[in-house]
């Protein structure tokens, strides 16, 4: 039990939260009757909430968290940067953290991505890339490459134009009639393949049907975006091996720009640093946000190859800027602390230490899938889906109401461990800086919340 504030405190929070908050994707009508946890702290991997509970970080604080919670070392360069300024604009001005930054990621970003627009969220990041793209082939005189090519059960944000290019019904659905029109492709989700066929007797068919709507409309459309190596929010789905490297090679062939998200999957989750080095992909335009700052304040980033940025490259009067920004684009706090995230990758060697860590995630994912209502236990690097179904066999689901995947959750809460399912499936995704005995412990956790919730026999 860690410290706790008061009780007449914590209860004044909650009164507070229930008063005034909405949150984000939640029944408010079920939170206002909920009892909520507080968090107050963190350390490390673990939270701590008003009533002196600790849990393990089990999600990374919505998928962002690397290095753990009060990292002495961005602490400090989150300081150091306030001590000088705490914001000015990039709009016509430059900064020393910003200007950094943008040097930093080009040395790590797959081959190509050269140019680096600032900013605040994975949303803005994809919203940016939609209109780059858009705009790209207008300057090029490809006045009817006005459409996007994105995949069922896709996410990109929550803002118009990221919802367009989304999948995901329950998020999506409601607001088709002020979307713009696109092109949708099918998952690669297969486990249930909406095209009724098996991997990997199917050839990845999915992947061929992506290709045939780029042969028959390629010419309409401006760029294909995807999720690399894994859809997350539409259930941690996998794609098989190739799915993305032969969509990459098509869009190349018929010159078709290729747009990664890897919100989610950026930063080392997947294993790599980026998902796409899994394949040697290298997009024409790269989203990033999430774990670029360790999980510490918000920033993204649209990285662009020269050919991009330079079909921008105008006279004034030739109208060809790229009419975009944020007023927080560019900021030095979060620039500060994404740089000081990068160090780190280096000095606490991340990446290599990952291995036994995957390893580890795999062998006890794969001992879930014994499990009579685990359908599926899924994962690319340390992102991990484990899909609960009311029959192994016939991979029956239970319905959405039943809120199994919460059920699972809130068990797992009970025992010390944050999650937050996608209906029935529960999400796994701790910080990268996570030791072997703290994933077994939480791999542990999740196993008895299983269990407990839905009994084996
Ligand atoms: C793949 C992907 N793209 C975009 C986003 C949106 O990012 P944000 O919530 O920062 O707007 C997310 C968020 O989960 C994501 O997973």
């Amino acid at each position: 039990m860690a410290d706790r504030l008061p009780k007449r405190r914590h209860d004044r929070l909650v009164a507070l939260d229930r008063r005034h908050l909405w949150h984000p994707f939640t029944q408010m009508k079920g939170w206002l009757e909920a009892d909520p946890v507080v968090i107050s702290e963190g350390s490390g991997i673990y939270l701590t909430d008003t009533r002196g509970n600790r849990y393990m970080d089990g999600i990374s604080s919505m998928w962002c968290n690397v290095h753990g919670h009060r990292k002495a070392e961005l602490d400090e360069a989150l300081l150091a940067q306030s001590r000088r300024i705490s914001h000015s604009t990039l709009l016509g001005f430059t900064n020393p953290p910003a200007a950094e930054l943008g040097a930093a990621l080009v040395r790590i970003l797959p081959s190509g991505l050269n140019r680096i627009f600032y900013s605040d969220n994975g949303s803005t990041a994809v919203e940016v890339a939609l209109k780059m793209a858009f705009q790209f082939w207008q300057h090029r005189g490809e006045r009817r490459r006005t459409k996007f090519l994105s995949l069922n059960q896709a996410y990109h944000g929550d803002t118009l134009g990221a919802v367009a290019v989304g999948g995901i019904d329950s998020f999506h659905s409601t607001f088709e009639p002020i979307l713009m029109k696109g092109f949708k492709g099918p998952s690669h989700y297969c486990y249930r393949c909406e095209l009724s066929l098996d991997y990997p007797q199917c050839g990845l068919a999915c992947a061929d049907r992506v290709i045939e709507m780029l042969e028959q409309h390629g010419d309409e459309i401006a760029a294909v975006i995807l999720e690399p190596l894994i859809q997350g929010a539409g259930g941690m789905i996998t794609a098989p091996p190739g799915h993305l490297r032969k969509i990459y090679e098509a869009c190349r062939r018929l010159d078709v720009l290729l747009i990664l998200d890897e919100i989610a999957t950026g930063f080392g989750r997947t294993g790599r640093m980026f998902a796409c080095e899994h394949e040697g992909v290298q997009p024409d335009i790269m989203c990033i946000s999430k774990g670029l700052t360790g999980g510490y304040l918000p920033l993204a980033v649209t990285a662009a190859t020269d050919r991009i940025f330079s079909a921008f490259l105008g006279e004034f009067r030739d109208l060809k800027t790229f009419f975009h920004g944020h007023t927080y684009t560019g900021n030095p706090l979060a620039c500060s602390v994404a740089l000081a995230s990068l160090k780190l990758y280096e000095q606490d060697r991340i990446l290599e230490n990952l291995q036994p860590k995957v390893t580890l995630f795999s062998e006890r994912l794969s001992r879930l899938s014994a499990h009579r209502h685990v359908g599926q236990a899924r994962h690319a690097g340390l992102m991990a889906g484990i899909e609960l179904v009311r029959d192994q066999k016939t991979r029956r689901p239970y319905d959405w109401e039943e809120a199994r995947g919460w059920a699972v959750c809130n068990e797992a809460l009970r025992k010390g461990l944050i999650l937050r399912p996608l209906g029935n499936v529960v999400v796994l995704m701790p910080p990268l800086c996570i030791n072997l005995e703290e994933l077994y412990t939480m791999l542990d956790i999740v196993e008895n919340a299983i269990e407990t919730a839905l009994p084996s026999s």
